[in-house]
Order: C-alpha cells, then sequence, then structure tokens
C-alpha cells in the first residue's frame, strides 16, 4: 500500500525532530531528498497515476520537496557542534553594542595647534625638540650662566645620570669657549628648541617649536609642574625690533581679535637683549574696568586691564656665537609664550590644574 505525501511529511517532521548531530541529519536529507531517496521515488511513481491525478501529484511533490529542504536547513545551524567555550557563553547577541564615544582634541593641544598654524601661515616652520635636555642647550647655550641668578627662575628637574652617549648629535665640541656641561635634565622652557634649530639650520630661519616643560613648582590654581609652551625666532640679515613687534601684532590679533591692544614692557632675558614682556589687553574688559570702576575689578584682569602674554626680544650676540652664527651679519628676534596661560585667557578657566585632571565634564564642553 503507498504511503500518503501527508504522512510522508508528518514522518519527515518526527524523524527531523530526533535528530541530533549534522550526520544523523545529513542521513535524513539522503533518506528524504536524496537521488533515490523516499521523494525520488514517488516522484517516479507518477506516470503510473492516473492521467487527471498526474500533474496535481507533481506540485504536491515539488512542494513537498521544498518543505522538507527548508525544514531541513532551518534545524542545520542548530546541530553545529558548539565549542566548550560557546556551550557556556550567554552572549545576548541581540543586545545593542557597547558604545565607543569619539574623543576631541584636548584644550591645550587645541590651542598649541592654532599658536603655531597661526606662525605657520607667516612663514615660520615648526620644529621639535626633546624633553630630556642637556644642561648646555638648556641654560650654557642661552647665555644662562651657571652661576647666574636667573637660573633660579628656571628651576629645573636634573636626572640622575649624565648623558654618556652623544645621543643629541651635537656639536658640543664647537663650543670650545664654553665649559660644556651634559648634565640631563628636564627642559624649564622650549628655549632650548632655539639652539637645536640654529645648530642644524644656517640663516634666514624662523621657527616654532611648540612642547611640554616641566618645573619643580608646587602646584596650585596657576602652576603645574609640567605645561607646555610654544618658543619662536626669526634670524635674517637686518632683523629689527619693529619686525618682532610686526609679527607679535599679527599674531596677538589673529589669536584674541581684531580689536586687541599690545604693549611692550622692558624686562630681562639672558637670551635676549633688550628684552620684553608682551601685554595685550584685557579681552574680557577690554581694560574698560581699569578706573572707571574700581571697586568691580574685571575677574581675568583684575582691574589692571592688561594681560601677559609672552617674552620676547632681540636675540643675544652670545647665543649666535654659541650655535656658530656670525653675529656681526645677523640679528633675529625670538619669543617664548605659555600655552596654558593663553588656553586660560581664551576660555575664561581660571585653574591650570583642570587640563589636566582628565575630568570628561570639562574636557567635552571642547
Ligand atoms: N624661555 C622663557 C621662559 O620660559 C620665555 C622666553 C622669553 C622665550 C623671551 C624667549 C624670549 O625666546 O625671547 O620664561
Amino acid at each position: 500500500m503507498s504511503i500518503s505525501y501527508k504522512d510522508i511529511e508528518e514522518n519527515a517532521q518526527r524523524e527531523l525532530k530526533e535528530t541530533n548531530s549534522i550526520q544523523e541529519l545529513e542521513i535524513l536529507r539522503v533518506k528524504y531528498l536524496g537521488r533515490k531517496g523516499i521523494i525520488a521515488q514517488e516522484i517516479s511513481k507518477i506516470p503510473t497515476l492516473a492521467f487527471s491525478e498526474r500533474s496535481i501529484a507533481g506540485q504536491q511533490l515539488n512542494e513537498l520537496k521544498r518543505k522538507l529542504n527548508d525544514l531541513i536547513e532551518a534545524r542545520r545551524p542548530l546541530l553545529i557542534e558548539k565549542t566548550p567555550q560557546q556551550k557556556h557563553s550567554r552572549i545576548d547577541i541581540t543586545l545593542p553594542g557597547v558604545e565607543r564615544p569619539l574623543g576631541s582634541q584636548h584644550p591645550i593641544i587645541n590651542t598649541m595647534n592654532q599658536i603655531c598654524g597661526i606662525f605657520v601661515s607667516l612663514g615660520f616652520q615648526l620644529y621639535e625638540g626633546p624633553e630630556v635636555e642637556t644642561e648646555y642647550h638648556n641654560f650654557q647655550a642661552l647665555n644662562i650662566a651657571l652661576e647666574h641668578p636667573s637660573r633660579d627662575a628656571f628651576d629645573t628637574f636634573y636626572l640622575a645620570q649624565e648623558s654618556r652617549y652623544n645621543i643629541f648629535n651635537d656639536k658640543l665640541e664647537n663650543n670650545s669657549h664654553i665649559n660644556i656641561s651634559n648634565k640631563l635634565l628636564l627642559r624649564s622652557h622650549t628655549s632650548p628648541g632655539q639652539i637645536r634649530v640654529m645648530q642644524q639650520i644656517q640663516p634666514p630661519v624662523a621657527a616654532v617649536v611648540p612642547g611640554r616643560v616641566y618645573r619643580p613648582d608646587a602646584t596650585d590654581a596657576s602652576h603645574s609642574c609640567m605645561f607646555h609652551q610654544v618658543e619662536g625666532f626669526l634670524v635674517d640679515s637686518d632683523i629689527r625690533f619693529s619686525d618682532l613687534k610686526g609679527i607679535l601684532e599679527s599674531f596677538a590679533k589673529q589669536m584674541f581679535g581684531p580689536q586687541i591692544k599690545m604693549r611692550f614692557r622692558p624686562h630681562y632675558f639672558p637670551f635676549t637683549e633688550p628684552s620684553a614682556e608682551v601685554d595685550i589687553s584685557c579681552i574680557i574688559c577690554g581694560s574698560a574696568k581699569t578706573d572707571k570702576t574700581p571697586d568691580k575689578p574685571c575677574s581675568v584682569c583684575k582691574g589692571k586691564g592688561w594681560l601677559e602674554i609672552l617674552g620676547c626680544g632681540m636675540i643675544h650676540p652670545n647665543v649666535f656665537k654659541n650655535v656658530g652664527y656670525d653675529h656681526k651679519k645677523y640679528t633675529g628676534f625670538a619669543f617664548g609664550m605659555g600655552v596654558e596661560r593663553i588656553a586660560m585667557l581664551k576660555h575664561g578657566i581660571d585653574d591650570i590644574r583642570i587640563f589636566f585632571e582628565n575630568d570628561l565634564k570639562f574636557l567635552k564642553q571642547f
């Protein structure tokens, strides 16, 4: 007695449920869908059917074949052997993934890039120097004598070991007039960047050297033992103080706005002569609160009306001598500024420590 298509389907479904491995599934597939399988046998019987039943039988068998195939393939992934790890894994792959938020540029790096970008647009080239410096580059070559009291202004972290190797590829032997010290330290300013560039490049040269500097200061709202500076300098024949003023004015207006006024106050730096400190008119009150409202002084300039932003001057001839430049032929100017100070002024921040606390509530604002 021949079996009905419905019975074939029910048998197949029952047997399918009982399969426990890919091998058993394959045996079942061959049994029903193989070349000599049950479906093929039924198809071969079609010509023996009454003429009127043949086409219906053909359709039903094709349908059954497709259905069984779908059922078998649906079971296959359930039987694929799991690794021990997968067997015990309770990962729910339907859960949303872990979000990895994009960071943003740190306000100090951003300000440093902005400062350097302005000078690069004025034709300065960008250089970097090492954070571990020799005493020679940090002080002596910059005309800061070992015993000079100005050394106190650049309080320094010394490293225990002297430079045993010529790791900085210096031409120290050219400086025989100086008692050279190869003691290592964490640079206390970026001015040694001037020396490194001048040792390698002959004038005309215009460069900016940004980077981290270190001083053993007690940390408070305006001091950090690590901070950032941008050093800049330009050397050529016939460079004057007026060139320095023009370049710095262009910088200050691009950085703080076209309404900014500048003033140069005489100062002393060993590596420049004459030297000056530069103030800009207060970016908050625009010097407006200076005299007019003494009872309510501006919180940024404290009623002074001016904000100090950098030190500068004409490069001292001794610096030129130390790097082998002809000081009779060339003149030049140099300047150095603190990046934190500029970022604080620009963003109205009153505590330097906040830059280095990695507090996302602060950092996300930039
Ligand atoms: N190096 C100085 C400091 O750290 C800043 C400075 C002042 C740099 C005057 C200069 C300069 O190049 O001409 O305080």
